[in-house]
C-alpha cells in the first residue's frame, strides 16, 4: 500500500496558511517571544529551569484567579449571583491546576536544589504580590507586602487599591443581608483595610441558610463555593509547605522567615471564618 506523507495528507484536507507577511502568527498574538524569553537562570544547573518554570505557571495562573474573582466579586455585589457562580467554579479548577505543580517541583531533590539556592538571594514567593492580591481579594488583609514594594509605584498603588477594597467575603456578606437577613451594622460598614474577624451575627445569618437551602438556594450556593475556594487554597498551602519540607527540611526561608514552621503557622488562617464555624453548630 502507497503510504501518504503527512504534510501531504493535512494539505489534501486543508487549505494551510504559509503566508503571514501582512498576517499574525500565532506567536504575536500569544507575545510568545516575550514569555518563553523570560526564563533566565542564574545557574548553569540544569534543575533551576524546572523551579523557574513551576514558578512562571503559578504566576500566570494566579492572573487569572484574580481576573476571575475580580469580576465575581462585581457580579456578586450587583446582585448577580448566577453570574459569579460560572467564575468561581473556575477558580477552584485554577487552584486545582496551581496544586499540580507541585507534582512536578517535587521531583527537584534537596541535593538539586542546594545546587543553585544561594543564586536566589533574598528572592522569595513571600514577595508574591500577585499572592498577596489573592489574599486581598479574599479579604486577608496583611501590611508587610506594601512596605515590600514601597518603590515601586505602579505594584505599590494596585496593592493599596487592593488593600482597601472590599472583600469577596464582604460582598458575599452584603448579599446575605440584603436577602432580609439580620447582619451587624458594624460588620457591614467595617474598615475593610482590616481582616474580617469571625462574627457571631454572619454565623447566624449562615446558620439560617443552611438550615433553609431552598429558601435561600442562591445564597447557600455562594457559601459553597466560597469553602471550595479555601479548601483548595488550604490544599496549595499544605503541599506548599510539604514540599518546602521534602526539599529544605527545616532551613530557614530565602525570604527571612523560619521556612516551615512559619508555613505551618500560615495553615492556621481563615478567609470565611463563620463558614467553618457553622458546621460543628448545624444540627
Ligand atoms: C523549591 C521550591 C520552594 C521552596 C523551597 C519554597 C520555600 C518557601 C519558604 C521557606 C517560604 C516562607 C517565606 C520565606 O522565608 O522564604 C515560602 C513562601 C512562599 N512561597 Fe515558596 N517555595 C518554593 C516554591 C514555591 C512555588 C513554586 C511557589 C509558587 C508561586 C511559591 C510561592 C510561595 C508563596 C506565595 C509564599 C508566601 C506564603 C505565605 O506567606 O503565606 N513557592 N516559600
Amino acid at each position: 500500500m502507497k503510504s501518504v506523507n503527512r504534510h501531504q495528507a493535512f494539505e489534501n484536507e486543508t487549505e494551510i496558511e504559509t503566508d503571514f507577511k501582512e498576517k499574525m502568527t500565532y506567536t504575536d498574538y500569544l507575545s510568545l517571544d516575550t514569555l518563553l524569553s523570560s526564563q533566565h537562570r542564574l545557574s548553569n544547573h540544569h534543575d533551576e529551569m524546572l523551579f523557574i518554570i513551576v514558578h512562571h505557571v503559578s504566576e500566570l495562573w494566579m492572573k487569572l484567579i484574580l481576573h476571575e474573582v475580580h469580576a465575581a466579586r462585581e457580579n456578586i455585589r450587583t446582585n448577580q449571583l448566577g453570574a459569579s457562580f460560572k467564575k468561581l467554579a473556575r477558580v477552584a479548577q485554577i487552584q486545582e491546576q496551581l496544586k499540580s505543580v507541585w507534582d512536578v517541583l517535587s521531583t527537584l531533590t534537596p541535593s538539586e536544589y542546594m545546587e543553585f539556592r544561594d543564586k536566589l538571594g533574598n528572592a522569595s514567593g513571600f514577595q508574591s504580590y500577585q499572592n498577596r492580591l489573592i489574599e486581598f481579594a479574599f479579604g486577608y488583609k496583611t501590611e508587610y507586602v506594601l512596605k515590600i514594594y514601597e518603590n515601586d509605584p505602579e505594584r505599590h498603588s494596585a496593592l493599596i487599591e487592593a488593600y482597601e477594597a472590599a472583600s469577596l467575603y464582604d460582598v458575599s456578606i452584603q448579599a446575605l443581608a440584603g436577602s432580609g437577613i439580620p447582619v451587624d451594622k458594624e460588620v457591614l460598614n467595617r474598615d475593610m483595610r482590616i481582616t474580617h474577624q469571625s462574627n457571631e451575627s454572619v454565623k447566624q445569618a449562615w446558620m439560617i441558610v443552611y438550615q433553609n437551602v431552598n429558601q435561600y438556594w442562591e445564597l447557600y450556593e455562594l457559601a459553597e463555593k466560597l469553602v471550595d475556594i479555601e479548601d483548595l487554597f488550604q490544599q496549595w498551602r499544605f503541599r506548599h509547605m510539604k514540599t518546602v519540607e521534602r526539599i529544605i527540611g527545616f532551613k530557614k526561608g530565602t525570604g527571612g522567615s523560619g521556612g516551615v514552621s512559619y508555613l505551618k503557622k500560615v495553615l492556621d488562617q481563615y478567609f470565611f471564618p463563620e463558614l467553618w464555624e457553622l458546621r460543628t453548630e448545624l444540627s
